[in-house]
């Protein structure tokens, strides 16, 4: 644990000096802002260049996760993730359909540290708020990427689990938070639904652990047994 906060500390010292040259970095150039299709005329819902509030462009992102940006540092997204989020190994998640604000939040917090994954806070740490906004727009715009559950002797366990939770161990229906299609609700519960069961089983074990830490799921996954969790991740990935 203690380490882990060290790490963390650690993590959130790089963010601060990444996100300084930054503001550096605009201060010389000072027309980055191109991509925002109206910087003069501020409507009324749209505060002018406020900088928690950037303006989505999609066009933007997915120039950015199909070529990634060598100047800065920006890896292709696609390179692990796939054509338009629909990664092929089932290690690195899908992506696509995933509800953008989600996803913004994950990046943000690999870039801070608090969702600890060595890769992705490396490919988290050049991108700015408006490449996050920008990549986790052109993503939701995705078509769902399919998959299948692959063990039979599970399936009606996993299924459930997911429809209907655990009562004797107070585990909630899974589609209560997910839908029962998996296409999950917008923005704080993710989409599910063909997701790869090493992938889902992977971050279960993390939210039992506490490695990964959500209220909500590390409560639920800390009530799983690695049977459950391998179930209901199988099935999931069959969900459309
Ligand atoms: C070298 C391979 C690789 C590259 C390149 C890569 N990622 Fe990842 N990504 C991963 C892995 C592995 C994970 C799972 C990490 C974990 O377990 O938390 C992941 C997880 C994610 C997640 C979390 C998904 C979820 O459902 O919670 C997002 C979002 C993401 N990556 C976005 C990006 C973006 C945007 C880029 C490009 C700027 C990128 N990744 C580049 C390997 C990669
Ligand atoms: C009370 C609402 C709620 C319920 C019920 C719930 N979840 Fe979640 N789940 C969440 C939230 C919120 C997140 C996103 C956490 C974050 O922002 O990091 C999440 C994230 C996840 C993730 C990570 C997704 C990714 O792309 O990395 C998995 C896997 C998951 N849940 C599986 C389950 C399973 C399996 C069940 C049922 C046993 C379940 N959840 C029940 C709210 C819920």
């Amino acid at each position: 644990m203690r380490q882990t906060s060290q790490i963390s500390k650690l993590a959130s010292l790089r963010a601060g000096f990444a996100v300084l040259s930054i503001f550096a970095l605009s201060g010389i150039v000072s027309p980055v802002s191109a991509a925002d299709p109206v910087p003069m005329a501020p409507a009324a819902e749209a505060k002018p260049a406020v900088p928690g509030k950037p303006k989505a462009d999609s066009a933007a992102g997915e120039a950015l996760y199909n070529a990634g940006d060598a100047t800065r540092g920006v890896v292709a997204c696609i390179t692990c993730h796939g054509p338009k989020g629909q990664s092929a190994v089932s290690t690195w998640p899908k992506l696509s359909a995933q509800h953008a604000a989600y996803t913004v939040k994950q990046l943000k917090s690999y870039k801070d540290g608090s969702r600890v994954n060595a890769i992705m806070m490396g490919m988290s740490m050049p991108l700015n708020e408006q490449d996050m906004l920008n990549i986790a727009t052109y993503l939701s715009q995705q078509a769902p990427s399919q998959g299948v559950a692959e063990n039979k002797d599970t399936i009606l366990l996993g299924q459930n689990i997911y429809r209907g939770g655990i009562a004797s161990k107070g585990v909630q229906a899974c589609a209560g938070c997910h839908s029962p299609n998996g296409a999950g609700i917008p923005s704080q519960y993710p989409r599910q639904g063909g997701q790869w069961a090493e992938y889902s089983y992977n971050q279960l074990m993390n939210f039992n652990q506490g490695t990964r830490k959500n209220l909500q799921m590390n409560s639920i996954a800390g009530k799983l047994s690695d049977i459950e969790m391998k179930a209901v991740s199988d099935y999931m990935a069959g969900l459309r």
